[in-house]
């Protein structure tokens, strides 16, 4: 399985943190930037990690900015892309099994770092449940 891994310059720490963990647990990862902690704008890398995902490059992506909020947003825009910003546990189980979501999302300034890799743990764990979540899914391209 091959993951990418963006952020902007507010998610930077905890991204490279999950690149590491990832890589750690045996994963292909990509790390599609940011590289330094300058100022960039998070449009920009959830647009290069919506190209990864569409092209196939990438199985499954995990994006970062302050609050996962416009990362999201911004990755969303994007038919076929499914980004969820998994704020809780029990959301990080339920993204999986009714959203199958392709791009999972966090906040480097308002999440814990442990919290976020529990919560990679519960996603990669839990199973997309299909039948009427697809139908569903089906629809949000629609
Ligand atoms: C950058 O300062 C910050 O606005 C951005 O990372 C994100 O939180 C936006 O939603």
């Amino acid at each position: 399985m091959k993951i990418a891994v963006a952020s902007d310059h507010a998610g930077l720490e905890l991204k490279n943190f999950i690149r590491d963990f990832l890589k750690e647990k045996g994963f292909e990862v990509a790390d599609l930037g940011t590289k330094n902690d300058c100022s960039v704008d998070y449009p920009v890398y959830a647009d290069k990690m919506a190209a990864q995902i569409l092209a196939r490059k990438a199985d499954l992506g995990v994006l970062v900015c302050g609050t996962g909020i416009g990362i999201s947003i911004r990755a969303n825009r994007h038919k076929g892309i499914r980004a969820a910003l998994l704020y809780s546990d029990d959301v990080a189980v339920m993204a999986k099994k009714h959203n199958n979501a392709n791009v999972i999302v966090f906040g480097g300034r308002t999440m814990d770092k442990n919290d976020v890799i529990k919560r990679i743990e519960l996603f990669l764990d839990a199973e997309f449940e299909g039948g009427r979540h697809q139908e569903r899914i089906d629809l949000l391209d629609k």
